[in-house]
């Protein structure tokens, strides 16, 4: 079994590889970055002394890219977590947010196709048991207001141009489960928080401003709210879908933490007030500074988690608040002991 993962060297991508990396169930795990700015390799780099990981740099918006590392490597299993991820980039730049997370996706969709699947749409032998796993966010869905939460049957309304890259790779996704039988399965996750996440990101900006003792820029009036998931519990999901998600299905992953921007806000910097105490009678709160709203700012993302993540036990041990304090330290390069 082959495994090739998009955007590994990324965020959430290299917590999955992390966590797979005394796996021996692949025989080769091929992960194909273009290594842009939101790409660590350094954080990586060991775990590419293992002899069965394979690091190839290419982009997966570049049919000949995709075309080689398919024809090299014959991968068995494909997870794409390469994206342009970051909404505000998005709005900025949407063209390059259609070429890499919508066309990137076809790209590797047709490979997929051609690797797998007969003339007859019939998946070949050495493939049965095949998976094109696509990392989507719960963005696609647009913005709820105070009530009610998005489950895998919400009706796609994305509403920036990243969530709409995103729900056009999630449509060409559905529809080659439908058209040619391949075996896909996509899985929406809420925000994710956690070490090493780029610092464009909220927490790791909240906390990166008190580093440099800067102002703390919060959209409008903090009020937009988000479900907070620890990145290694959606890591855990991702396991377990892959050993039994069903080709064809979507799955919801969501933190069950849903807080508004300046909830969080406030909350980390009452966790670095512990770890590091506000000198001078100064307080870290007189950093928040509410600015001018994002444009198209969905208010709020809420997702009713499936039913076999709860099955399968797999946020159990996770506290969100241990999780967050832990994640401010890592950037505060604080080693907690009780952690
Ligand atoms: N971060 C979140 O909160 C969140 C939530 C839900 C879903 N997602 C999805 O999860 C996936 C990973 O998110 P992340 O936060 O780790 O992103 P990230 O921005 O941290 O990492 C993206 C990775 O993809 C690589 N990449 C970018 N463009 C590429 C291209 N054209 N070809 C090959 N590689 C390319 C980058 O080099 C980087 O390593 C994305 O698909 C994102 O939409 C993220």
């Amino acid at each position: 079994m082959n495994i090739l993962i998009t955007g590994g060297l990324g965020f959430i991508g290299g917590h999955f590889l992390t966590r797979i990396k005394d796996n021996n169930s692949y025989d080769k795990i091929i992960v194909f970055d273009k290594m842009t700015y939101a790409s660590n390799y350094k954080r990586l780099k060991n775990i590419f002394e293992k002899k069965n990981f394979l690091l190839v740099k290419g982009d997966i918006a570049s049919k000949s890219d995709v075309r080689q590392v398919f024809h090299a490597h014959k991968p068995n299993i494909v997870i794409n977590f390469a994206a342009e991820s970051h909404v505000d980039n998005s709005i900025n730049k949407p063209d390059l947010f259609l070429d890499v997370n919508t066309k990137g996706t076809l790209n590797l969709l047709i490979e997929a196709k051609k690797l797998w699947v007969n003339k007859k749409n019939v998946l070949k032998e050495f493939y049965k048991k095949s998976i094109f796993y696509q990392i989507s966010t719960d963005e696609v869905f647009g913005s709820l207001s105070k009530r009610n939460s998005f489950d895998e049957k919400s009706p796609y309304s994305p509403n920036s141009p990243y969530s709409a890259s995103k729900a056009g790779a999630d449509h060409f996704v559905r529809a080659f489960h439908k058209t040619y039988n391949l075996p896909t399965i996509i899985t929406y996750c809420s925000n994710n928080f956690g070490p090493y996440q780029n610092v464009e990101k909220l927490i790791p900006k909240i906390i990166s401003c008190i580093k440099q003792n800067k102002d703390i820029p919060i959209y409008s009036d903090g009020s937009n709210i988000r479900d907070w998931i620890y990145v290694e519990d959606h890591c855990k999901a991702i396991s377990l879908i892959l050993e039994k998600g069903k080709p064809g299905k979507e799955y919801c992953i969501g933190g069950s933490n849903e807080m508004s921007n300046l909830e969080i806000c406030k909350l980390i910097l009452e966790i670095i007030d512990t770890l590091i105490p506000c000198k001078n009678n100064n307080k870290y709160m007189d950093k928040i500074k509410f600015v001018k709203d994002r444009k198209g700012h969905d208010f709020r993302y809420s997702l009713k988690t499936s039913k076999i993540f709860y099955d399968h036990k797999i946020f159990q041990n996770s506290s969100f608040k241990e999780n967050l304090k832990f994640t401010v330290a890592h950037f505060l390069n604080l080693k907690l002991k009780t952690l």
